[in-house]
């Protein structure tokens, strides 16, 4: 297509879970707009050129494939891409700092700085510039800096547009959002900028649902919302512990609960604790900036958030290990499941490697099993195995994983779990057979009626010795 067809030229800086599916989606509802979205991982790039896109979301590659070399495209070719471009989308990774000042809890912005230099440094006309990463509340400031100190009499307005998409529903999420946010400075400039981004989401969300704020606000508002979405899931783990204790069943609890409109019942599923790439470094974020502004107990507020997180993973462990007599040492163990969550094979800070590891640790033999998650898996345990790799197996197929298992320890919700003949599993396993439900998604009745062992999140112990 002749390049002048298009309205305005968009680009995204980072193909990750983010950047892919947020731009096909505008590039979908926005057919008047020239999408290219760049990276340095230049296999990254490639395969979003292929029919086995870089990560599984359900109703991705449908999107992808209606827009790809129509207004959407793909290339490691970052600075002409930036000097063509009117707006920028930043999606880049912006992981826990592992080094330095602030180890283990600020956000690592190196790759964000960079970004912002080869926006300087490519840039030739005044450009907005987005940040759709998730960001420590204030990083505009510091990109303003950078980038509005050029020799070049180049302006930038610098947004902040962050994705609140859940990954597995991320096509859903994208195309009928609660709401889409939308901060900048309010300036004359700022406000025009921000009204262009406006104007993209308003091709299919009702401008109701477009919030406009500060961009402080804008920031902030990112961190504190998965800060939210954690604290109910530690919340429901807490009292997941205390219904074991005393015969409460969190299921009934969490109805109970989650029916008073006050409090409402999404979020209230226990289980063996939250994962994904976000929740736990955007926490450990929100209490590195607490502190540095000397609210310390803000800080220890939400980061007791992340704590009950582990301390749920490690009680759900050590639970399997108290049951089977105090040791797995040379016992099989099937892992059901190893994305942090269903319907993506997303592996980042999924409770699965730190029950595998654990496991591994204690001379356990694992198989796992997960639809969509195994090569993810084995890049997760790699670090772990060394020369022991044969001490985990891996297969797609749950019966398969089940054969000759001691137990089955349920990772992931995923719905195929629900159904499985867990008859037949039964009879493939040894016994005693134990099931450990760390989603709270099997009918436990059923499952000890036909002779397993039955521990589930926050539910009454059933055993049959
Ligand atoms: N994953 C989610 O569900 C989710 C949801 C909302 C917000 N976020 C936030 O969005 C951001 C991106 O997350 P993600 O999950 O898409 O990460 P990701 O790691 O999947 O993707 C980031 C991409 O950026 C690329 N990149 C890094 N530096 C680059 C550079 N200088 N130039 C070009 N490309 C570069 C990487 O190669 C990578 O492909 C993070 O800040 C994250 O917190 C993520």
């Amino acid at each position: 297509m002749a390049e002048k067809e298009f309205k305005k030229r968009i680009l995204c800086i980072g193909a990750g879970y983010v950047g892919g599916p947020t731009m096909a989606m505008i590039a979908q509802k926005c057919p008047q707009y020239e999408i290219t979205i760049v990276d340095i991982n230049a296999a990254r790039i490639d395969a979003w050129q292929t029919d086995d896109l870089p990560i599984y979301e359900p109703g991705l590659l449908e999107v992808v494939k209606l827009v790809r070399g129509k207004n959407l495209f793909f290339s490691t070719d970052i600075d002409s891409n930036i000097k063509k471009a009117d707006i920028i989308f930043v999606s880049v990774n912006t992981p826990t700092k592992t080094y330095g000042e602030g180890e283990g809890k600020a956000a690592d912005l190196q790759f964000w700085e960079k970004t912002a230099r080869s926006i300087m440094n490519a840039s030739e006309s005044d450009k907005i510039i987005i940040e759709k990463s998730t960001l420590p509340v204030r990083t505009a400031y510091a990109m303003e800096r950078i980038l509005n100190v050029n020799t070049k009499g180049i302006h930038f307005d610098i947004l902040s547009n962050p994705e609140f998409l859940a990954e597995g529903s991320a096509i859903k999420d994208l195309e009928n959002p609660d709401r889409v946010l939308i901060g900048s400075r309010e300036t004359a400039s700022g406000i025009k900028a921000r009204n262009e981004v406006v104007d993209i989401y308003a091709n299919w969300i009702p401008r109701n649902k477009i919030l406009t704020s500060n961009l402080w606000s804008a920031e902030l508002s990112k961190l504190v919302a998965n800060a939210f979405l954690a604290q109910r899931i530690s919340s429901i783990n807490s009292i997941s512990a205390l219904c074991e204790k005393t015969e409460a069943n969190i299921s009934e609890v969490s109805n109970a609960i989650g029916t008073d409109s006050r409090i409402g019942n999404k979020f209230l599923n226990a289980s063996v604790g939250f994962g994904g790439s976000c929740f736990k470094k955007d926490i450990l974020n929100l209490v590195y900036i607490c502190e540095s502004y000397g609210l310390h107990e803000v800080a220890r507020y939400w980061e007791s958030v992340v704590k009950i997180n582990s301390y749920q993973e490690k009680r759900f462990v050590k639970n399997m290990i108290t049951l089977m007599f105090n040791t797995v040492s040379g016992k099989n163990v099937a892992l059901f499941g190893f994305a942090f969550k269903a319907n993506t094979g997303d592996t980042r800070e999924s409770p699965a490697i730190y029950v595998a590891r654990h496991l591994i640790n204690e001379h356990a033999k694992l198989t796992i099993t997960d639809p969509k998650a195994i090569g993810n898996a084995k890049e997760e345990l790699k670090p772990y195995l060394k020369e022991d790799i044969s001490s985990v197996q891996f297969t797609e197929n749950p019966y398969e994983a089940a054969k000759d298992a001691h137990a089955i320890a349920i990772l992931t919700e995923w719905n195929e779990y629900r159904d499985l003949d867990y008859k037949k599993i039964f009879e493939l396993m040894e016994k005693p057979a134990f099931i450990f439900d760390g989603r709270d998604i099997l009918d436990h009745e059923k499952l000890f009626k036909i002779g397993f062992n039955v521990s589930a999140i926050g539910k009454p112990l059933m055993k049959h010795f």
